[in-house]
């Protein structure tokens, strides 16, 4: 039989992870002992209250059965968790709908906004999930290049008058992967004024907003005037409290975005398991000294990254939120040079930055979420690594 797939797969690079996994394991056939510092994959723990929840509510008969719009209880828990977090009140029904992981929502978001031919504003760098989604459905990816000397955000006046009149969607993400940066109020509110002055759906991937150190934490793009006419935030269980296999997230903002993101997976999926749902609402209960306490571990993790990195003469940026140290590759090497000279050299995986756009090429990333004790060890094989 002579399989013939649809041009949108065969034009989908395989997925940037993906990619890094086979090589890994093509070193470790070969016998290479490698350790990963690629993926933000957390390695500790789910809190054992969420754990209990699941395991007690999997017991609940009418929890066995489609879920189609998420529980009720879930949604408020949601809703006062923002309020208690953001100060931003939202009414549960209309303006917040549950995700399948946050990552489910942000490639389905352009199947309600997008037509062929549409632009899709991304970051460069930027999580490549908000282009692929994007590509699959004919729309046109507008790269906005983020400046390292803005701190690793936009400069939106940049934009082109046309992809700005054939835009429909415009992707931030504060705190940013990869680049680690903390984004600001600035950001936001500029955001907002493109989306209103060029009627575009601006959609800010919070992901990482519970992830922050040094007593630093983030505001939502929904706490800014005009966010509830054109804005919509993407949060996730997966990193705010070690939940990346649960699949649990939500999107919530404008009214029109939440019910056309709802329309949409009603007719393509029928809800997370309300089991997980109701863990899902035992986590957003915790008390914040869990995700304090979570957060020191991380922090703990990241001085030592950057005191390694620093002692071979490479220059960091110390990062004030997320799972992620941005560093620029040593002079005379672009991102696949050097992360290759890392797994062929010394059996240490990195992720490097041209896997998240050509504007990243110059840097290379590495993930806290491998345990101390591994990420020690590829640390000192770092210091060891012999100078050019
Ligand atoms: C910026 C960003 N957004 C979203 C996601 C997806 O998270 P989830 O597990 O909720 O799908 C990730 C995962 O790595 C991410 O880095």
């Amino acid at each position: 039989m002579n399989l013939k797939f649809a041009k949108r797969i065969e034009e989908l690079p395989p997925y940037l992870f993906a990619r890094l996994d086979k090589l890994r394991r093509e070193k470790e056939a070969e016998g290479v002992d490698v350790i990963s510092l690629g993926i933000g994959d957390p390695d500790l723990p789910t809190p054992n209250e969420v754990i209990e929840k699941l395991a007690s509510a999997a017991q609940i008969p009418s929890h066995h059965r489609y879920n189609d719009s998420g529980l009720s209880s879930f949604r408020q828990a949601i809703s006062e968790w923002y309020k208690e977090r953001f100060e931003v009140v939202l009414d549960p029904q209309d303006e917040i709908v549950p995700l399948i992981g946050s990552k489910e929502g942000i490639a389905h978001l352009p199947l309600a906004l997008v037509n062929p031919g549409d632009y899709v504003i991304v970051p460069d760098p930027g999580y490549p999930v908000y282009s692929i989604g994007a590509q699959l459905l004919g729309g046109k990816v507008h790269s906005m290049q983020l400046r390292p000397d803005y701190g690793w955000t936009p400069d939106f006046s940049t934009i082109p008058q046309e992809v700005a009149a054939k835009a429909k969607m415009l992707w931030i993400n504060y705190p940013n992967n990869p680049t680690a940066a903390a984004g600001s109020d600035r950001v936001f509110e500029q955001a907002i004024e493109f989306g209103l002055n060029n009627d575009v759906v601006i959609c800010q991937d919070a992901a990482y907003s519970e992830v922050t150190f040094d007593g630093w934490r983030p505001s939502s793009i929904l706490n800014h005037k005009g966010a509830q006419d054109c804005c919509i935030e993407f949060h996730s269980l997966s990193k705010t409290y070690n939940m990346t296999g649960w699949r649990l997230g939500w999107a919530a903002g404008n009214v029109s975005v939440v019910e056309a993101i709802a329309r949409v997976k009603s007719n393509i999926d029928s809800g997370a398991f309300a089991a997980i749902e109701e863990a899902g609402i035992a986590a957003l209960q915790l008390d914040d000294s869990w995700i304090l306490a979570r957060n020191n571990i991380l922090q703990n993790r990241r001085d030592k990254v950057v005191s390694a990195l620093r002692s071979i003469g490479l220059n960091p940026e110390v990062p004030s939120a997320s799972l992620y140290v941005w560093t620029p590759c040593p002079s005379g090497l672009d991102s696949s040079a050097f992360a290759a000279r890392l797994i062929e050299e010394i059996g240490v995986l990195v992720t490097p930055g041209i896997g998240f756009g050509s504007n990243g090429d110059s840097h290379f990333r590495i993930s806290l979420t491998t345990s101390d004790e591994l990420l020690e060890a590829a640390l000192d094989r770092i210091i060891d690594l012999p100078s050019q």
